[in-house]
């Protein structure tokens, strides 16, 4: 069997023309503030990225950048600021933060009915209770691929390598509210290979290249690849990619998979946040 890739270039597309279309037909123009701390390269373009699409889907752009010196009281009346200021709809802090900032203290200044990275306590909170609120991005791209590529969730057994803030535990709790059945794997999982080989879907995301290969995979799986890391050949995910497409029967390729999804829901987010604030939802 040869997996059908699913493309999150074209579905992160169909999602951005969404947004666009119901921008321009609610007459808002969300204000998304982006908080980027310092001069590491990959997140420097990650925000770029993310002004720019906003800007393409008819937001504002009100962009904050910090030097990497900037103190933790500094960044959080930044934050705080932005969580007073009415033009803002949305506040999403770049991670990972320069080492001498507390990242968890500061995602804890932002105000939850801003929190369009769906990493606030609050947002958590609404998530495990199953409550409406802003999921986090990655997660809800995760979601949104598998239905497009129509796998269903209901009744499978989901299995989430990986248990960040970011990624694993909002994916694991995004696929429960599914009705998925499911298995988060971890560093200290004894068997990871006997476990993932139960999935009919999974989604690794444990930032180790290439730590899945045909071995953990169920013939016919949907497996979503969170990972990506920059190699000397260029760019790889925590799938084994050519060996994992002989036995998927879904795949997101890396790049062009799960990456272009993240600002596709950071622009779902912002725009929904922007309708709570103004009453239109
Ligand atoms: N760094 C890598 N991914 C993300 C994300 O989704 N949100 C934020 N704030 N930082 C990130």
């Amino acid at each position: 069997m040869t997996a059908t890739l699913i493309d999150g270039k074209e579905l992160a597309g169909i999602v951005r023309r969404e947004v666009t279309g119901r921008t321009a037909a609610s007459a808002i123009a969300p204000g998304l503030a982006t908080v980027l701390v310092g001069e590491d390269p990959a997140s420097g373009i990650y925000v770029a990225s993310k002004r720019k699409l906003s800007v393409a889907a008819g937001f504002r752009d009100l962009h904050r950048h910090l030097p990497s010196d900037v103190t933790q009281e500094e960044l959080e009346r930044v934050v705080d600021e932005l969580g007073a200021d009415d033009e803002v709809d949305g506040i999403l802090v770049q991670l990972p933060l320069p080492a001498h900032l507390d990242a968890a203290a500061v995602i804890a200044r932002i105000h939850p009915d801003k929190d369009v990275d769906g990493l606030t306590e609050v947002s958590a909170g609404r998530l495990a209770l199953n409550r409406p609120g802003l999921r986090p991005c990655t997660p809800s791209g995760v979601i949104r691929l598998l239905d497009w590529a129509g796998v269903g969730i209901k009744g499978a057994h989901a299995v989430v390598v990986g248990r960040s803030d970011l990624v694993g535990r909002p994916q694991a709790q995004l696929l429960l509210a599914r009705d998925a059945t499911v298995t988060i794997c971890h560093r200290y999982t004894a068997d990871l290979a006997s476990a993932t080989r139960t999935a009919d879907i999974l989604v690794v995301a444990a930032g180790v290249p290439g730590l899945v290969g045909a071995e953990h995979i169920k013939p016919g799986a949907a497996v979503i690849d969170v990972g990506i890391h920059r190699t000397e050949d260029g760019l790889c995910g925590d799938v084994d990619f050519e060996s994992a497409r002989q036995i998927a029967g879904h795949l997101t390729p890396v790049p062009g998979g799960v990456g272009p999804m993240t600002i596709a829901s950071l622009l779902q987010n912002t725009l929904t946040a922007a309708e709570f604030r103004r009453g239109i939802r």
